[in-house]
């Protein structure tokens, strides 16, 4: 070992395996139908200044922890906004929009998922509201506004934000455009995961003759993951090994696998990694990854610095990788995973594994950026 041996311990927080786990392809595609997934293929391929972001071999790494290939989604590439969100949130708006021009989106976000929404809302000539709380960095609420949204900050946490977005969306009738799912509002949040789908598409064209024996999917909300899996059930004939990650101080998914009901976390810290920093998965994915992911992760942030600034000064790969607080964890958890010889040999981590990694996201924040990679 070279790059990782210096006496510092990769670790997961916890490790579990879900106790109910059946990868059922027709209960999946309840959830998210073949139709809902190839028409957003057919959609945003056809947007203009598409193209798949890159598949990046983390060849390095990969002989140090003795796999055969790791490779990782490069979201830094996706479209202007550096993030797989662009593929949600504009989808959703496109949906919702119908063609006409005259009808106003909202949403409440905590950053990239507005950003899209925003830029959505701009490809289409629609006016945009976002609601963020005051919480979200200075920095995310002008880049929404330099896309032309109306940005409107709420004193509170993200939910206040958001029963602020319900509240003057439905006094105004502007169309709200939000990734997670609740009773009642399940079919925007179901186009945003529609959209991310798109990755997997692009990942079975790029990925050759290989086969994926692991993947690794950061969660929040839980919505990036599920749409995973549904793309898994659409694109593949073969079903890899699983397994979600969160921030240990908001591991919604991994607490409800646990007990096999949505549990609420009450939050008492944030997580470096915001975009996951969630405390309830979102109904519509909750519905696919209850028996279809295999293990879940949880993790602290100690790693998560480190893992941006080694991935960007190319320890792991031939090129220098931008990624973002919210890539890191797919990283931290393989090689974590790779240095407990027990976890390692349940999940069948060896010589011939190719695993797949995702970056959601480069530099969205950019002063956040330089003062981690910097650290
Ligand atoms: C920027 C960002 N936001 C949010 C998420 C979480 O996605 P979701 O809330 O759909 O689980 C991720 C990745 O997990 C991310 O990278």
């Amino acid at each position: 070992m070279t790059i990782l041996s210096n006496g510092h311990l990769w670790k997961h927080s916890e490790f579990i395996e879900n106790k109910n786990y059946s990868f059922d392809k027709n209960k999946i595609f309840n959830s998210l139908s073949k139709q809902d997934i190839d028409q957003a293929y057919l959609s945003i391929s056809s947007w203009k200044g598409y193209s798949p972001t890159p598949l990046i071999e983390l060849d390095k790494l990969s002989k140090e922890l003795g796999l055969n290939k790791i490779f990782y989604k490069d979201e830094s590439k996706r479209f202007d906004l550096k993030s797989f969100k662009a593929l949600g949130g504009a989808y959703a708006v496109e949906k919702v929009s119908k063609g006409n021009k005259d009808i106003i989106v909202a949403t409440a976000t905590a950053g990239n998922h507005g950003r899209s929404v925003a830029w959505g809302a701009k490809r289409l000539g629609l006016k945009c509201k976002i609601f963020i709380s005051e919480f979200v960095s200075d920095a995310r609420g002008q880049a929404m506004a330099e896309l032309g949204a109306d940005v409107v900050k709420v004193k509170g946490n993200y939910e206040k934000s958001l029963i602020e977005c319900i509240k003057q969306s439905t006094d105004n009738n502007w169309q709200i455009v939000q990734d997670v799912a609740w009773k009642d509002y399940m079919i925007v949040p179901k186009y945003t995961m529609a959209g991310y789908t798109v990755m997997m598409k692009e990942i079975v064209d790029q990925i050759n003759q290989n086969k994926i024996s692991h993947i690794i999917l950061q969660a929040g909300v839980g919505g990036m993951a599920g749409a995973m899996l549904a793309g898994i059930t659409r694109y593949l004939d073969y079903v890899p090994t699983t397994m979600t990650v969160e921030p240990d101080s908001a591991a919604c998914v991994l607490e409800s696998i646990k007990t096999g009901k949505i549990e609420k976390i009450d939050i008492k810290r944030e997580s470096l990694m915001g975009g996951m920093s969630c405390g309830e998965v979102s109904l519509v994915p909750w519905e696919i990854l209850k028996d279809s992911v295999k293990y879940c992760i949880s993790l602290p942030d100690d790693d998560v610095a480190k893992t941006m600034r080694l991935l960007g000064n190319a320890s792991f790969s031939k090129k220098k990788i931008i990624a973002g607080e919210n890539s890191a964890p797919g990283v931290i958890s393989l090689i974590a995973s790779c240095e407990e010889e027990k976890i390692k040999d349940k999940i069948g981590l060896n010589k011939d594994s190719n695993v797949m990694l995702i970056g959601c996201e480069g530099d969205t924040d950019q002063a956040m950026y330089q003062k981690l990679i910097n650290q």
